[in-house]
């Protein structure tokens, strides 16, 4: 059985449908959850899965490697940050390599980088009138959305589209990719 552990710092419906997708797996669970927001939605969505939660703070993460143990205690193999806001340090890179994916709501390299998560990353997209938005699996490195680009999928951007309509369709696109890619990298692990 290989664990998975997510990251999530917000609403967690990625994470509520990678839960959903491992399920039945024999293969595979989400043995842990780990926000660094102890009011985050993504903690009921665990607890009503009974699935164990970790909640962090930035001087444990950046200025210890407790976590490590942490992970080394729920026997984490693989690590997926679903809305996961904080720069991942090196020593968790280096101790999980290519074993820690992002889901970025863009097509990177473009809209991607520090300060570009959110509703921000939409805007911009707006604002610049792309014909196309989309998603990007990339795996984890020392900087923010730079890692290496496992899949891609790709939305129309309508002309008249606001910001909002367009989180939604890549959302949707989230929802649809996220869990199967996940799982194959973990089966492939
Ligand atoms: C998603 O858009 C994801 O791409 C980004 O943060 C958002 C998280 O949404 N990294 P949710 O918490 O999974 O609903």
């Amino acid at each position: 059985m290989k664990n998975i552990a997510i990251f999530a710092s917000g609403t967690g419906s990625n994470a509520t449908k990678i839960v959903e997708y491992v399920a039945d797996s024999e293969k595979m669970k989400v043995a842990l959850i780990i926000s660094n927001k102890k009011t985050a939605k993504v903690l009921e969505m665990a607890a009503a899965h009974d699935i164990p939660t970790l909640v962090i703070n930035r001087s444990t993460f950046y200025e210890t490697n407790h976590l490590l143990e942490d992970l080394k205690s729920y026997q984490i193999d693989f690590i997926a940050l679903a809305g996961f806001l904080w720069l991942v340090p090196s020593y968790l890179v280096k101790s999980y390599p290519n074993k820690i994916i992002n889901i970025h709501p863009a097509l990177l390299p473009k809209y991607g980088g520090k300060g570009m998560y959110g509703m921000n990353v939409h805007h911009a997209v707006r604002a610049n009138n792309e014909k196309e938005s989309g998603i990007t699996l990339h795996y984890v490195n020392e900087q923010y959305d730079e890692g290496a680009i496992i899949f891609q999928a790709s939305c129309l951007v309508q002309a008249n589209e606001t910001a909002e309509e367009i989180r939604n369709n890549v959302l949707k696109l989230e929802h649809r990719y996220f869990p199967s890619v996940l799982a194959a990298l973990v089966l492939a692990d």
